[in-house]
C-alpha cells in the first residue's frame, strides 16, 4: 500500500496529464494497492490542504488532454519561506498536509522554480520524486522536458504560416517565441521552419549584423525575411550592462516585448515594413505531440519505479534515450543554456542562418 501525493506546478504545458497518467498506470499496475491525494492548483494545494482523492480511473483518456487535471500556480520560490498574508508559513504548512495524510511520496511535475521548492521539501525530509515539465526544456540534468516538443511543433507551425504571407508582401516579419530566458524553443522552431535569422538570448544580437542579413537577402532577389526571436532576446549593447542598470532601462522601456524594440530598428535602419506575430500561450496550449506522449509515458513509469524502490530525493531524466534519475540538490537553481558554440548552431549557420552576430 502506497499513499502518493501528487501535484503540478508552475505555467501548465501540453504532457502534463500524459505524464501523471503514467505515474499512476506505473503504479496501479505494480502494486496491490494506492491511494492517490491530489493537490490543487501546484504548491498552494499542498500549503492550503486542498486536495481531492483520486483513483486510476481519473487518470483513463486523459494522455491526448492538454493542460492539468490538477490545475496549477505559479508559487515562486523565493516566497516560500515568506508567510502568507495571515502569517502561515508554507513550508511548515506543506509539511504538515503531508505528516497529516500520511504520505509515502509527494510527486511533483515542474519547471525550475518547481524543481527548487521540491528540492527545499526534500532537504526538509519528504520523501519526493519529481518530473521535469517545460516547453522552455531549461531543465538541468535531462535532455528534454516534457512539453518542449509539442510547444516546438505549435511555433512551427506559426512560423510556417508567416511564411506564406511574408513572401506574398515582400515583407519583414518577427515570430516572437516563448522560451523565458533560454532560447531552445526558439533554434528548434526557428530551423524547423526555416527562418531566416534566430536571435537567442544566449547569443546577444548586433542590429548591424541583423539588418545586413535582411539586406543580403534583398540583393539576392528575396524581398522578404523570418526572424524568430525569443522572447528573452537581448541585444549586445544591453547584454553588457548590469542586472541593475538593465532593471533601470527595462522601467523607462515604451516597448511590450523586445520584438517591438527590434522591429522600430529594423524598419528605421532598411526602411522596410515589419509586421509582429506572437504566438503567445497557445504554444502551451492543445494535445501532447506524439514524441511528448512517449516521453511522458517513460518519464512517469521511471517516476513509478522509483516511487517503489523508495529512491526518493530525485528529478527523473532522460539521457541518451534511457530513463534515468539525478538527485534534486543537483539540479537546483541551475539553468540548461543554449551553447553558442553548440553543433546545432554551428550546423545552422552553416545553411546561411544568421544569429544576429
Ligand atoms: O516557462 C514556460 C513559459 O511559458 C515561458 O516560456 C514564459 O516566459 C512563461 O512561462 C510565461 O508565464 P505565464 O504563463 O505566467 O505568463
Amino acid at each position: 500500500m502506497k499513499r502518493i501525493g501528487l501535484l503540478t506546478s508552475g505555467g501548465d504545458c501540453q504532457a502534463l496529464n500524459a505524464t501523471m497518467r503514467g505515474v499512476v498506470k506505473g503504479l496501479c499496475n505494480e502494486l496491490d494497492q494506492v491511494e492517490i491525494y491530489g493537490f490543487e492548483d501546484g504548491y498552494k494545494g499542498l500549503i492550503y490542504g486542498e486536495h481531492r482523492m483520486l483513483t486510476s480511473r481519473d487518470f483513463s483518456g486523459i494522455l491526448t488532454v492538454g493542460g492539468t487535471i490538477l490545475g496549477t500556480s505559479r508559487q515562486p520560490f523565493k516566497q516560500m519561506r515568506v508567510p502568507d498574508e495571515n502569517g502561515l508559513d508554507k513550508v511548515e504548512a506543506m509539511k504538515h498536509t503531508y505528516y497529516k495524510l500520511r504520505l509515502d511520496c509527494l510527486v511533483v511535475l515542474g519547471g525550475n522554480g518547481t524543481q527548487k521548492t521540491a528540492n527545499l521539501l526534500s532537504e526538509e525530509g519528504l520523501n519526493v520524486v519529481s518530473l521535469p515539465k517545460t516547453i522552455d526544456n531549461d531543465i538541468w540534468g535531462t535532455d528534454m522536458t516534457f512539453g518542449f516538443q509539442s510547444a516546438v511543433d505549435i511555433a512551427t507551425n506559426v512560423i510556417d504560416c508567416i511564411h506564406t504571407t511574408a513572401a506574398s508582401h515582400n515583407r519583414v516579419f518577427i515570430v516572437e517565441v516563448m522560451g523565458h530566458k533560454v532560447g531552445w524553443l526558439t533554434l528548434h522552431a526557428g530551423i524547423a521552419a526555416g527562418a531566416d535569422i534566430i536571435l537567442l538570448p544566449e547569443i546577444p544580437y548586433d542590429i548591424d549584423k541583423v539588418t545586413e542579413a535582411i539586406e543580403r537577402r534583398k540583393k539576392n532577389g528575396k524581398g522578404f525575411t523570418i526572424l524568430a526571436v525569443a522572447e528573452g532576446a537581448i541585444s549586445k549593447e544591453d547584454a553588457q550592462l548590469s542586472k541593475k542598470e538593465l532593471k533601470k532601462k527595462m522601467e523607462k522601456n515604451p516597448y511590450p516585448s523586445v520584438s517591438y524594440e527590434l522591429a522600430e530598428r529594423i524598419k528605421e535602419k532598411t526602411g522596410q515594413e515589419v509586421r509582429i506575430t506572437i504566438p503567445g500561450h497557445t504554444q502551451r496550449g492543445g494535445s501532447p505531440c506524439p514524441y511528448d506522449r512517449v516521453l511522458s509515458t517513460r518519464l512517469g513509469a521511471k517516476a513509478a519505479e522509483l516511487i517503489i524502490n523508495k529512491e526518493y530525493g530525485y528529478m527523473v531524466t532522460v539521457k541518451n534515450d534511457k530513463m534515468d534519475k539525478i538527485p534534486l540538490k543537483e539540479i537546483a537553481g541551475k539553468l540548461k543554456m543554449v551553447s553558442p558554440d553548440a553543433d546545432i548552431i554551428k550546423e545552422a549557420k552553416m545553411i546561411g542562418i544568421s544569429f544576429g552576430n
